[in-house]
């Protein structure tokens, strides 16, 4: 058999850039959702391969879901070994699973349904129970039981999809909250202040313990953001900048609405220097006087 070519880009098509190392460009949200699917399909079969199983943590947010769509389709469902794959959620709301608001649900209803896996593969987080900080408990007991664990004692997922929130969370991580950094813990219920009220996610450590993890952004409104966490200057560090997976892959697969900032610079400077936010930020007091 032929051997590809292991760069990232070897999957994903002509109509994707990678313009930094591990930063995946497509055309719209769309593609994203597309270049995310053969990902997914040739991530499994690896993890497969290697391992008998393809462990993977789902995120909510509207780039997974038409992540969801896509691998559900006639396309592609016959692609993954649905019964080698075990299912995860990176974070999760506290509500019931029939929820809209529920990450679980909308999988459910966008994959699980329509996709041949055993229900047993599906672990979800039960985040709406009364004693939140119980349920996590027991999510990290199920991880203890299901995944290998790494080098510093923390489980190690095949492939964690992530979003990025506008203001630089991911998963339930949210800039300012306490113990994002520093915990031993796999699972937590931080209290989220914008929304008011606790959700369950998988700790940072445990994000950066994985093979690979993959940021889904698309859309406008994530163009500040990304060029942000790409440029790595945030003080304090927002949590998705945290995300950087020593040990592992991180790719970043975006559109080119959210990476406008970005390629803008790239294009008139002629390579990436993240220095827009200090340039920002310097010009401001000069403008007072
Ligand atoms: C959630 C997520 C969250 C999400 C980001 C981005 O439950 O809301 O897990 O971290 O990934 O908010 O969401 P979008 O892809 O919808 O922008």
């Amino acid at each position: 058999m032929k051997s590809e070519e292991p760069k990232a880009v070897s999957a994903v098509g002509p109509t994707t850039r990678e313009i930094l190392p591990g930063v995946l460009v497509c055309a719209d949200a769309d593609s994203v959702a597309r270049v995310a699917a053969r990902y997914f399909v040739e991530w499994a079969w690896q993890a497969i391969g290697q391992d008998g199983r393809f462990n993977v943590a789902l995120s909510g947010g509207h780039t997974p879901q038409m992540l969801f769509q896509v691998l559900a389709s006639q396309e592609f469902r016959s692609q993954v070994d649905w019964g080698r794959v075990e299912l995860f959620w990176g974070d999760e709301r506290a509500v019931p699973p029939e929820s809209n608001e529920s990450n679980y649900g909308m999988a459910r209803r966008e994959l699980l349904i329509r996709v041949p896996i055993p229900g047993g593969n599906a672990h979800r987080m039960e985040a709406e129970k009364p004693n939140i900080g119980r349920a996590a408990q027991d999510y990290e007991d199920l991880l203890r039981e299901k995944l290998p664990l790494d080098s510093r004692g923390f489980p190690r997922f095949h492939l964690i999809l992530l979003g990025l929130g506008p203001e630089g969370h991911t998963a339930s991580l949210f800039p300012g909250l306490r113990g994002t950094r520093e915990t031993s813990r796999w699972v937590s219920t931080p209290l989220v202040p914008k929304i008011g009220s606790r959700r369950m996610t998988l700790t940072l450590p445990v994000l950066n313990a994985a093979h690979r993890a993959m940021f889904l952004v698309s859309g406008a409104e994530k163009a500040e953001i990304l060029y942000t966490v790409l440029a790595g200057t945030a003080d304090p560090p927002l949590p998705a900048q945290l995300v950087t997976l020593p040990d592992g892959q991180r790719t970043i697969l975006c559109d080119e609405a959210a990476a406008k900032l970005v390629l803008e610079e790239i294009a008139a400077k002629g390579q990436f220097t993240g220095k827009r936010d200090a340039g920002a930020a310097r010009q401001k007091p000069k403008s007072k006087h």
